[in-house]
């Protein structure tokens, strides 16, 4: 599904530990600062042209940090969702939460009920945290339910993308994610919506996320707009090729369109030949 009338940004966020340790800090003083990143890049996204914004705020492979630094994340998560509801409500953020949610404390549970509930208005942005989340035990969880649907080709697809994406059945299905960003340096997916994202542009910066803000969020978007987005098909002034020549045939430019300069490392999710 594409956006009708905007984005849907994924961002991983990545480096808080080392940005408070340049600092001399704890890695708890560089997820404080990263709960303000959030709340500047929530008021940024809608000015940008975002119309859903995914964070992956805490996926099930960080259980396995220090006991006290998970306690003090998911504390963070229930204040920060406290904190925020007004200011959402105000500015039309609808906040959701996808991932497990049977692991997590009573009281944390209990604040994204809350968020959720006071935020269902919002219209303008849709923001999405991922907490104890893998995109491998959504897709798996779908699988499993998707034998109880009785629909069938375009339409089973799409209810296996709604399950996916963990949208409540009653809710808009969720667009697919068109960008994802992440920071701090390092150039992968880590279990992050691998299926909402099969087409998406993937843009990977050295800034660290304590250190990402509005004008980062513009320059990614910016970039964005200049990748050219084919979707499986070719380019409207694509050559025809040679006759004999194997339609599957890889081409010379069949590597992935791939940019690195100034701390950006930028590469196409789609391979731009063979149309797939
Ligand atoms: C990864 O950086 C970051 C996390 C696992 C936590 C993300 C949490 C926040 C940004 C805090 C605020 C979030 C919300 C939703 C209020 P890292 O600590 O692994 O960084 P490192 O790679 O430098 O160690």
């Amino acid at each position: 599904m594409t956006a009708p009338d905007g984005l849907h940004v994924g961002i991983i966020m990545d480096g808080n530990g080392r940005w408070a340790a340049r600092q001399g800090n704890g890695r708890y003083a560089g997820h404080r600062a990263g709960a303000r990143t959030v709340r500047a890049c929530v008021r940024a996204a809608p000015d940008c042209g975002v119309r859903v914004l995914t964070l992956y705020a805490f996926s099930t492979n960080n259980w396995k940090r220090p006991e006290r630094e998970v306690r003090l994340l998911l504390r963070l998560f229930e204040r920060h969702l406290h904190s925020e509801i007004d200011e959402c409500v105000a500015n039309g953020v609808r906040i959701q939460v996808i991932g497990r949610r049977d692991r997590l404390g009573d009281s944390l549970r209990a604040a994204i009920d809350t968020a959720e509930r006071a935020t269902r208005d919002g219209e303008r942005l849709l923001l999405r945290l991922a907490i104890d989340y893998s995109a491998r035990d959504a897709i798996l969880a779908a699988a499993e339910r998707i034998g109880e649907l009785s629909s069938s080709g375009e339409e089973r697809r799409q209810a296996f993308g709604q399950l996916v994406s963990g949208q409540p059945c009653e809710c808009q299905p969720v667009q697919d994610v068109d960008l994802i960003i992440r920071t701090g340096g390092e150039c992968r997916l880590s279990d992050f919506l691998l299926w909402e994202s099969a087409y998406a542009e993937l843009y990977f910066t050295e800034v660290m996320w304590p250190d990402f803000g509005r004008s980062e969020l513009r320059a990614a978007i910016s970039e964005f707009h200049g990748r050219e987005r084919r979707f499986g098909t070719v380019p409207a002034a694509a050559p025809v090729p040679a006759a004999g020549l194997h339609p599957a045939a890889p081409a010379s430019a069949a590597a992935p369109a791939a940019a690195v300069g100034a701390g950006v490392t930028s590469v196409a999710a789609a391979p731009a030949a063979a149309g797939t």
